[in-house]
């Protein structure tokens, strides 16, 4: 018995940009079980593309056993000469949907040697795109129109975390690259409507979806599994503890501060006031009163030493 082929999605910017010199086939949904052929050895695939997207064709897929040589293609037009050299706006568009891509491997392929290292490369260029535009406000103005508001929020979250840890005295540049390879990877497998539900989470465990409640530890796993250590074992806890709070009010272990890593209670100071500060619209008047209410609730063992981080960076 033949078995159905397998697919995963191509974001349309990726098509758009590099689809000339894909080097394997790719396949148009044009209906519920419609699904067509474009070759790319003799056809153009982003004439063809154009045409099927003027009629409102939007997916593009490739088949899931290609997927790894779209992940190398990918890896390698990031880490060009020519991409540094492209524009600021260009290239983080660009890893929005490199972003896109690496949730979809981990989504539908689970994790491999290549969605790792797409990973890893997402993380670095990301940091060294934020670098160029060290305004973490400037910087979600001008991208947030065109990347996705996860994405957006990653790189957010980074600068805040990477912000932080200029005022730790054991961050070293190895492990800021520990953190945002944790960032980018821990939330890979939800999905927006997770998202929502975490967003308007009541603090009742038992009202979470057993995807959202369980992520950080399905994520862990996904990356220790068959005694694989795709990741450190820091990057591992972060995970594992991002949704922790210091009184153990948090999920999916309920986990208190004194089992809570410095690195990790880090990462849950600064996601918190990210979240607070872009729900804020960025508002620095509101800083006063964030860092009040953090400080309140998180001024305790190893989340001290976050706090302090955190006023300091504000000086
Ligand atoms: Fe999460």
């Amino acid at each position: 018995m033949s078995q159905e082929p397998k697919y995963c999605k191509i974001p349309p910017r990726l098509i758009e940009k590099y689809g000339k010199s894909f080097p394997f086939d790719v396949y148009l949904k044009l209906g519920p079980s419609k699904i067509i052929k474009i070759s790319h050895g003799d056809e153009d695939i982003i004439e063809i593309y154009k045409k099927y997207r003027s009629k409102g064709v939007e997916d593009v897929y490739a088949l899931q056993e290609e997927y790894k040589k779209f992940i190398n293609y990918m890896r390698k037009a990031i880490k060009n000469k020519f991409f540094d050299e492209s524009t600021i706006d260009d290239r983080v568009t660009t890893l929005d949907s490199c972003y896109g891509v690496a949730k979809e491997a981990f989504q539908k392929i689970g994790v491999t040697e290549e969605s790792i290292a797409l990973a890893q490369d997402i993380a670095k260029k990301s940091l060294e795109s934020l670098n160029e535009q060290p305004n973490i406000f400037k910087f979600f103005e001008r991208f947030k129109e065109n990347c996705s508001e996860e994405y957006m929020y990653n790189v957010t979250l980074t600068f805040t975390i990477t912000s932080m840890m200029e005022f730790v005295d054991w961050a070293s540049s190895a492990i800021k690259e520990k953190s945002v390879m944790a960032v980018m990877l821990r939330d890979l497998i939800l999905t927006p409507e997770h998202f929502e539900e975490i967003k308007n989470w009541d603090g009742d465990r038992n009202s979470l979806s057993k995807m959202a409640l369980n992520h950080p530890i399905l994520v862990a796993d996904m990356l220790q599994q068959d005694n694989k250590n795709w990741v450190s074992s820091e990057i591992i806890q972060i995970i594992q503890q991002h949704h922790e709070r210091p009184h153990g009010t948090g999920f999916p272990a309920g986990t208190k501060h004194l089992q809570i890593s410095q690195l990790s209670a880090i990462h849950i100071v600064a996601d918190v006031f990210t979240d607070k500060l872009i729900q804020s619209e960025f508002n620095f008047k509101e800083k006063d009163k964030i860092l009040s209410e953090i400080e309140n609730n998180f001024y305790v063992g190893t989340f001290r030493k976050a706090v302090d981080a955190l006023r300091d960076m504000f000086g």
